[in-house]
């Protein structure tokens, strides 16, 4: 079992309606762009999962996007305030591409400056819904940005190599016309390191768990949830 760790809120700055959360480095390794911690939602008793978004030297930077009760005990931390944050866990971008294009949808930008350093500043096309939402554009410089109804889909070359992170419909348009590319899922986690099983979903036809297997996959592998309440199926699985 990974071990957790105590770290030390340094800053929680507002990104249009995000939050960038500052944590204190202290031990922990960053670790690969795409990667995910399990970070300790005040009150709450199960961690939730959020990507690197940055590592400025001594810290760990977390852009968060309330939706509810976690998300929203993370975002009203202050800076002095500590929570046990456990990572880096999961299979992040494989950084050995030739032309690699980034692509993020609302919150989905949350890996890509991280990964944006790795890979030298790449090109990059973000998509949000709002004006307000797209003020986190701020934190990847350069990169082109729509705003809804424009698609991030919209107009992207061929022959590029697309690393994704996004709204699922996003991904599996991405998917269906780059078939390579590398495309990072999501599933609700419970532990984040494989335990729990609370993350299974369908990859290939095969339950898997997503925080073992990825969230990073190739676009040829995609991923379907398991029916259940509030769950969606894949189009192929539903129209079965
Ligand atoms: C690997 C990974 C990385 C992530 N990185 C980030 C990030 O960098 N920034 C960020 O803001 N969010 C990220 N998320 C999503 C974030 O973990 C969830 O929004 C959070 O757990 C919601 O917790 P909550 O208590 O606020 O809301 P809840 O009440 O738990 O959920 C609010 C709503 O979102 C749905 N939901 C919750 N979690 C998920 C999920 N993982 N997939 C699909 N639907 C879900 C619920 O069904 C509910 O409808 C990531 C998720 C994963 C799996
Ligand atoms: S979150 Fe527990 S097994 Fe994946």
């Amino acid at each position: 079992m990974p071990r957790a760790h105590r770290r030390r809120v340094v800053g929680a700055e507002r990104v249009g309606p995000y939050t960038l959360l500052r944590l204190d480095r202290g031990p922990l390794d960053p670790g690969a762009p795409g990667q995910f911690f399990m970070l300790e939602a005040p009150g709450r008793p199960l961690p939730r999962p959020f990507s690197l978004c940055l590592a400025p030297p001594g810290e760990l930077a977390f852009l968060i996007e309330p939706v509810g009760p976690g998300t929203e005990a993370l975002c009203a931390l202050e800076p002095g305030d500590e929570i046990r944050v456990v990572g880096p866990l999961g299979r992040g971008y494989r950084l050995d591409v030739a032309r690699p294009l980034l692509v993020g949808g609302g919150i989905g930008i949350a890996p890509l400056p991280w990964l944006s350093q790795a890979l030298g500043r790449p090109p990059a096309v973000l998509g949000f819904r709002t004006a307000a939402h797209a003020e986190a554009a701020a934190l990847l410089p350069g990169a082109e940005v729509v705003v809804d109804p424009v698609l991030v889909t919209d107009g992207i070359p061929s022959g590029l190599d697309l690393l994704a992170c996004g709204p699922e419909p996003m991904l599996r348009a991405l998917a269906a016309r780059w078939p390579e590319a590398q495309l990072a899922w999501e599933a609700p986690m419970a532990c984040g390191y494989g335990a729990c099983y609370g993350c299974a979903v369908r990859i290939d036809g095969e339950l898997k768990r997503l925080c073992v297997e990825g969230p990073v996959l190739s676009g040829h592998r995609l991923v379907c949830h398991v029916p259940g309440p509030g769950r969606e199926t894949c189009p192929k699985e539903a129209a079965a």
